[in-house]
């Protein structure tokens, strides 16, 4: 075995040897001593679940190195001198080998994982491995690699969960000052991944309020492509931190070809770097080091968020399947579990409601067979600060007396007693620049000294960083629960974004962006040790916090404001690459659409919304008699079949980029699915596209049965075809008018 020396020589005497010269200045002595890294034994650590491996091997200067990430390779050790490069010159030149964490420091030079500064204002670190550990509970296997620096005391230990079943590797670090002087993180990934193929398509998500999780397909050239966001709360209103990588090609498929993909647990800043060099495509995603390079004190750990990868080799399909297998299992706050239909006030009733309008909604919701009325905005603030608008009230979650004098248990009580689960809205993290809570606590809003606060909605943000606010923001949650023991779920909105941020509180304005998200997980913990069973939905201002980070406490996300139907199937077929469809808030509002205009017909509206959580917002007053049909046609027949939507796997068949929409969800033992078809564009009454349905047992025969309508549209209605015939061109249901839809369960003999 070999050993490493490592020469630090002063830049003094790199610059100036013994030639005559004299060095400007003082002139130190050479104090420089050799580091010698301890000996270690060369080796392969194997992560790995039933179907995806990730290698990393320890080479014989103790280097922890990553030469692999995807298909099980039999006899992994042949991967121990492997270079893992497409050149060597590279890592000779630029000690771009294939590293598993790399750090600013030594021959490394490219986008690393961990910038660190220490004391003495040296910026090197050069880790070694020092040993690690594996564990196994409950299906999931976790090895942690331990790795040091080998002249510093700075300590990083790689975690990684490996998901049997669900082919998911959730991966962190947790990086400790062992040192006795505090040290400053630069940058401070939570995983990284060296990727080797001749080509990458990425695909990864962008948007805006009202437009979320817009697809691209990008090939990435010799540069660096970073998604990030910079704007603190609502971070995945303009990008998702989340991505597919299709390896080897430039075409986007669904069902063929190697892809990663990979979803960051972090609700605030978050950067995804994908840095192609030479040798390989290094991929590294974290925190995003925006204003937020982090002091650590001797003694103290810095533990990252999450990172959740997986591997398919039958194209972005599967690898969205391993995702959402993982969420039910374990990602998603009660993942496992149907969430139930509702009716929201919002779009129905907006600020103007008394309880008489409240009632009267939740006797129609009872009518329709709805599970859930849900109060929205409005029912808080008094007097002049009375939420009638959202100009005000916001902090005094007082119920408003003028609106409500019977109080929130009366209308929880009416909910409960027609059948009906109850829900109430609130946006505790924020403040209305007219509200008592920001005259009496000024300090606790986001701001910087002297500085204009910018509104957003007429409302600034609460510093969640600070304990005081953590503290109000539980109270504002403890106390909505407290006014009926009939609450049984919470919308939970956040309407902004962070500008000029700044903190009263905080002595270091660096930490403000970390401990801001840190603050509000430590929130929702305390609310889940209190309130496990209530349902709590992630909104801002629609899907702006679409996250893996506030999943593990909410049970699911309003996936955005708009309502429209037609562009709910973009939102929703974005959202479903990294997201299962149990997580997503789908409902049926009014026509013309208040956001859009547009008018669908209510079969496409219901036909669309059942395909993720169903819900209806809107006044059901609005509905003709023969509306209120058809909605309780479909509410019932979703309640069929919703356990597919919630627990079974998805196929995504059209995308909605095209003239057509198709989606299907099947049962995990495949004896029983449910299939959506949507036509977005008149073409031909002539044209009749045949889908090719996926994921069924080729050899099993299935009945198949259109719902929700009278006059079904696929020649072979209520007939029973193989899977095979189905999988593989049978199935051509005759849509052709523009918003003509149609929804098929299947069920085998
Ligand atoms: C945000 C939400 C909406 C609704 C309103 C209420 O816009 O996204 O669903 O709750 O706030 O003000």
């Amino acid at each position: 075995m070999m050993k490493r020396h490592f020469l630090l020589l002063a830049a003094a005497f790199l610059l100036f040897p013994a030639t005559g010269f004299s060095a400007p200045g003082n002139r130190k002595k050479d104090s420089h001593t050799v580091v010698t890294v301890p000996e270690v034994r060369a080796q392969v650590i194997s992560v790995e679940t039933d179907g995806v491996q990730w290698l990393f091997n320890v080479d014989k200067a103790g280097v922890l190195r990553c030469n692999h990430f995807g298909k099980k390779i039999a006899a992994p050790e042949q991967f121990l001198d492997f270079t893992g490069a497409r050149t060597r010159n590279g890592i000779e030149k630029y000690g771009d080998a294939a590293m598993a964490y790399p750090t600013v420091g030594g021959r490394y030079s490219n986008e690393p994982a961990l910038h660190v500064k220490y004391a003495d204002g040296y910026h090197n670190t050069e880790l070694y491995y020092t040993g690690h550990k594996v564990s196994a509970q409950d299906g999931v296997t976790t090895t942690t690699i331990f790795l040091k620096d080998y002249v510093t005391a700075l300590e990083v230990a790689l975690v990684y969960e490996a998901w049997q079943k669900e082919n998911v590797i959730v991966s962190h670090s947790e990086i400790t000052n062992g040192g006795k002087k505090p040290v400053e993180l630069i940058e401070y990934a939570s995983s990284f991944l060296p990727v080797l193929a001749d080509k990458y398509l990425l695909t990864h998500f962008w948007g805006h309020w009202a437009y979320e999780m817009n697809v691209e397909h990008e090939v990435l050239g010799y540069d660096k492509k970073v998604i990030e966001t910079r704007i603190g709360v609502s971070a995945t209103k303009l990008n998702n931190p989340a991505f597919l990588l299709s390896l080897d090609t430039e075409e986007y498929s669904e069902r063929h070809g190697e892809v990663i993909a990979g979803a960051l647990a972090w609700s605030g800043n978050f950067k995804l770097c994908f840095d192609r060099t030479i040798c390989r495509l290094n991929i590294s995603a974290g925190i995003n080091p925006f204003a937020s390079s982090y002091k650590l004190a001797a003694g103290d750990s810095f533990i990252t968020p999450d990172m959740i990868w997986t591997w398919s080799s039958n194209g972005a399909g599967q690898a969205s399947r391993n995702l959402h297998a993982w969420a039910r299992k374990g990602g998603v706050y009660g993942g496992d579990k149907i969430n139930p239909t509702l009716l929201n006030s919002w779009e129905g009733a907006y600020f103007n409601f008394n309880a008489k309008t409240l009632t009267d909604m939740i006797d129609d919701a009872a009518g329709m067979g709805l599970e859930m009325f849900v109060l929205d905005d409005g029912w808080f603030g008094n007097g002049e600060y009375a939420r009638d608008n959202d100009r005000a009230g916001l902090g005094d979650w007082e119920l408003n007396t003028a609106k409500l004098p019977e109080g929130i248990d009366y209308i929880a009580s009416y909910a409960h007693d027609k059948g009906l689960k109850f829900g109430i809205w609130i946006e505790p993290e924020m403040v209305t620049r007219k509200s008592n809570l920001t005259n009496a606590h000024p300090e606790w809003v986001v701001r910087s000294p002297g500085r204009e606060i910018y509104t957003s909605r007429y409302q600034w943000l609460l510093d969640l960083s600070n304990p005081a606010v953590q503290d109000f923001v539980f109270g504002v949650f403890d106390r909505t629960m407290q006014l009926s023991d009939k609450i049984d779920y919470i919308k939970w909105d956040c309407n902004r974004f962070v500008n000029s941020f700044g903190s009263d509180w905080q002595k270091d304005q660096d930490r403000f962006f970390v401990e801001y998200v840190q603050g509000y997980y430590k929130v929702l913990r305390r609310i889940r040790e209190k309130y496990p069973e209530v349902i709590i939905q992630c909104c801002s201002s629609g899907g702006s916090r679409v996250d893996y980070g506030q999943l593990a406490y909410h049970n699911e996300v309003w996936t955005s404001d708009n309502t429209d139907a037609v562009c709910r199937t973009r939102i929703q077929y974005g959202t479903s690459f990294i997201y299962p469809a149990s997580i997503m808030g789908s409902h049926v509002s009014i026509v013309p659409n208040h956001q859009s205009g547009a008018v669908t017909p209510l079969k496409f509206r219901f036909d669309l919304a059942c395909t993720g959580r169903l819900g209806m917002e809107l006044q059901p007053k609005d509905l003709s008699e023969e509306e209120r049909v058809l909605a309780d046609r479909c509410i019932q027949s979703y309640k069929q079949y919703r356990d597919l939507v919630f627990t079974g796997n998805l196929y995504r068949l059209v995308a909605p980029e095209e003239d057509r929409y198709a989606l299907m969800y099947v049962s995990q033992d495949k004896r029983r699915a449910v299939v959506y078809d949507f036509n977005l564009r008149y073409e031909s009454r002539d044209i009749i596209r045949t889908l090719r349905l996926d994921g069924l047992d080729a050899g099993l025969r299935y009945k198949v049965r259109e719902l929700n309508t009278d006059r079904p549209c696929w020649w072979g209605n209520e007939g029973c075809f193989t899977g095979d015939f189905l999988m593989n061109g049978g199935f051509n249901p005759r849509l052709y008018r523009t918003y003509a839809s149609a929804v098929f369960y299947l069920e085998a003999e």
